[in-house]
């Protein structure tokens, strides 16, 4: 097992952060409710408690039982996670006088202290909380301060244990990272040794133990994740995997034939199935978003569970679940931890009764990326924008039909194209064109016309949760506008979406 800092959520907006910025050290991390604490072996070796949007002097505040750890491994709290220390051991937590949120400035820190070596002094930091701790419980000594706040971090005494009311891990305390380097690679003495590399290595020999000689179905979309897995796979069960890759009619233009092509190129068993009619036939009159999403579903569901039984003994689905679909800051209010049920693939289809295999379960997005590039995956499959399993489907706002389909994908052909030849393309968080059922008023040549509107999309955004439309150049929308209404029939308008998520969403339906 890979050494490890195992982080305790009580529920923080930060919490993933944190896990972030530990893994951009090169060092494994998991995030694990406060509630629900794994057992701990030998490989865990430091433990970070979180911050949370409680306050320890609520009668329900989130309790943890920290005898397992402290004086045995290295321990930092981080602003609840130091105030439930000090609060827990006697010292004195009070509302604070002055709200304690945004930039402040470590002024008297310990320099000798192994969490602050090579942090400058009123070096910025950030906070967000509303107690303060008042009173240190004796055993602690604070090691900072900031201009208002006496205890800024603290340390007790024979032990490696500490405690920071700020949040190092947002970019706005500039020595963030080193102090959690401090902390993970000098007192936990973690190794630095999670790369790509390594990450391949062990998850491949742990598939092989794992599967030995059985069949693996898995489900290819053409995008990071499933292809990621799939190479994973691959390397661990060679032809013992079965890729499908499903053309469901709702896929870019010639996405169906180039990306099967790059699988085959990359080496995998991979079939095609071209399953268009059962798809369009399966949406004839429906308009509902909803409905057309179940629709695609359940047809989905039936043409890979058709396939896949022509696979002898199949006994595992690979499914290509990233880390935060499984993972979301624990519900601290709740009973009990509530943690996002995931679904991949239209969900796993129960009636098949296939044990399922994650392995990019334990990885962020952009970690899954570096994997794939650790792997020599094409690059334009692993810079691949996002695109929706229900694809241009709900894009295509009311009725799918064969014939808007086809509109439709000739018109996000030449915005896609349009992108890369401007070297837009990545810089561009997702894109894509969308069917309004509005037909306007135009004139081409001395006719008067009455066709389509198309509506152009492109986002920023880190994780498609918020996004931000993107300020393309007006002489580019304006080209690719002509582009689109010179050369695609059945279109005379073309606007572009200029809204947010929220309160809007990055798609239309
Ligand atoms: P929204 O529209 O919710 O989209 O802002 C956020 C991200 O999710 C994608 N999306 C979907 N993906 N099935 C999917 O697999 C869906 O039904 C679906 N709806 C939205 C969307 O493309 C964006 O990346």
């Amino acid at each position: 097992m890979a050494e490890q800092i195992l982080i305790l959520d009580f529920g923080s907006q930060y919490t993933q952060l944190i896990a972030r910025r530990v893994r951009e050290l090169n060092i494994y991390c998991e995030i694990h409710p406060y509630n629900h604490i794994p057992e701990i072996g030998e490989n865990v070796k430091g433990l970070i408690l979180s911050g949370s949007p409680c306050s320890v002097r609520e009668k329900d505040a989130p309790q943890v039982d920290l005898s397992p750890f402290r004086g045995k491994i290295p321990v930092l709290g981080v602003c609840y996670g130091a105030q439930y220390m000090a609060n827990a051991n006697g010292g004195e937590v009070l509302p604070s006088e002055i709200r304690e949120y945004g930039r402040a400035h470590l002024v008297n820190f310990n320099q000798q202290n192994a969490l602050f070596q090579g942090v400058k002094e009123n070096s910025q930091v950030w906070m967000s909380h509303g107690d303060t701790i008042a009173r240190l419980p004796e055993n602690f000594e604070g090691i900072a301060s900031t201009p208002s706040v006496q205890v800024a971090a603290y340390h007790i005494k024979g032990e490696e244990t500490y405690g920071i009311q700020f949040h190092p891990e947002v970019t706005h305390s500039e020595d963030g990272a080193t102090i959690l380097k401090n902390f993970a690679v000098d007192i936990c003495s973690c190794k630095q040794e999670w790369t790509p590399e390594s990450f391949v290595e062990t998850t491949v020999s742990e598939l092989k133990k794992q599967l030995g000689n059985d069949q693996v179905v898995l489900g290819l979309s053409g995008g990071v994740d499933s292809s990621v897995a799939a190479m994973l796979l691959h390397k661990a069960i060679g032809g013992n995997l079965h890729c499908i890759f499903v053309d469901n009619g709702l896929l870019r233009k010639n996405e169906f034939e180039d990306v099967l092509a790059s699988y085959k190129g990359m080496g995998l068993n991979v079939v095609g199935v071209d399953a268009k009619d059962k798809f369009y036939a399966a949406l004839h009159g429906i308009s509902d978003p909803e409905g057309k999403r179940k629709a695609i579903g359940r047809v989905f569901i039936e043409v890979f569970d058709d396939e896949a039984h022509r696979i002898q003994d199949v006994k595992w689905l690979g499914q290509g679940t990233i880390y935060p679909d499984i993972i979301e800051s624990v519900s601290v209010k709740g009973p009990s931890a509530t943690i996002k049920s995931h679904h991949n693939v239209g969900g796993l289809p129960d009636f098949m009764k296939l044990q399922v295999v994650e392995p990019l379960k334990s990885l962020f997005k952009d970690e899954v990326r570096r994997v794939g590039k650790s792997l020599d995956i094409d690059p334009a499959i692993l810079g691949r924008h996002p695109f929706p399993g229900p694809g241009l489907g709900i894009r295509i706002l009311g009725e799918v039909t064969p014939e808007k389909v086809h509109i439709l994908q000739e018109v996000d052909y030449l915005f896609i194209q349009g992108l890369k030849k401007h070297g837009l393309y990545d810089f561009v968080w997702q894109a894509g064109a969308v069917l309004l059922p509005v037909q306007s008023v135009g004139v081409m040549g001395d006719e008067r016309t009455y066709e389509s509107v198309v509506a152009l999309r492109a986002v920023s955004s880190v994780d498609g949760m918020t996004a931000d439309w993107c300020h393309l150049p007006y002489e580019f929308l304006g080209e690719v506008s002509n582009d689109i209404i010179n050369k695609v029939k059945g279109v005379n308008r073309v606007v572009y979406d200029i809204s947010s998520k929220p309160p809007a969403t990055i798609e239309w339906e």
